[in-house]
């Protein structure tokens, strides 16, 4: 990564950047989620960013590049408490989207399902703008949720990701992660286009 770009841990006020970075970069996981209500969908994801932060056990990291924030990544290494999370996110997705949609939002966003193992930290939203991608800021931003998951007395360190996302899983290979598992799932792959998740783990 160049010296243009600079890692820092994320503050509150950048809650609405990282959620319109992750819509922008998961857009075909996102609209058949939100659907005619897309127009809700960085409130909704600045919202949920809120709520892992204060309730998930999960930092955020940004990469700075002069005065805007071009990627961020989420690393989760405190087990989140997960009944003031799932009641924050369905009040969250009620009001924007109406029940039923919300209850189709719930049942889309819960794959890949995830266990949280307290010897391992997890990685979750890695993002690149689209114009800055190519230039080594996602593998930065991977480093440095490596040395914050080691720092946090992590043995091993894990993440998601879909089986066709390419640039992805070429990122994570060259890094020396390895696939452990693997969750199929018939209803995210008819409407998000992905059938498989892979669970990737590295030691640290
Ligand atoms: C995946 C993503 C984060 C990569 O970000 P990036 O900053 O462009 O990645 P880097 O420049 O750090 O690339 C590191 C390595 O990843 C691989 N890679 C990145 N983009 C690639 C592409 N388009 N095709 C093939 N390999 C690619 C290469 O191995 C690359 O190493 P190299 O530059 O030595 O060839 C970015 O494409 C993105 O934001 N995608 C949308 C969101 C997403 O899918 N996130 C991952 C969720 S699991």
């Amino acid at each position: 990564m160049s010296e243009q770009f600079t890692i820092r841990r994320a503050e509150p006020d950048d809650d609405s950047l990282i959620a319109a970075l992750v819509v922008e970069g998961f857009l075909d996981k996102f609209r058949p989620v939100f659907g005619r209500r897309m127009d809700h969908s960085v409130k909704i994801m600045q919202k949920w960013v809120g709520l892992e932060h204060a309730s998930g056990g999960v930092e955020s990291l940004v990469v700075d590049s002069a005065a805007e924030i071009v990627g961020s990544v989420g690393i989760r290494t405190a087990e989140s408490r997960e009944d003031v999370l799932a009641r924050g996110l369905w009040r969250t997705l009620t009001r924007n989207l109406g029940t039923p949609r919300a209850v189709w939002a719930t049942t889309l966003l819960s794959y890949p399902r995830y266990s949280w193992a307290s010897s391992e930290a997890y990685v979750e939203r890695l993002v690149v703008a689209p114009e800055f991608r190519q230039k080594g800021v996602a593998r930065g931003l991977l480093a440095a949720a490596e040395d914050l998951a080691r720092e946090s007395g992590k043995v091993t360190i894990g993440l998601h990701v879909s089986g066709q996302n390419i640039p992805a899983l070429r990122l994570y290979e060259d890094e020396g992660y390895e696939e452990v598992s693997r969750q199929r799932s018939l209803i995210t792959g008819y409407f998000l286009g992905i059938r498989d998740w892979l669970y990737l783990r590295k030691e640290l």
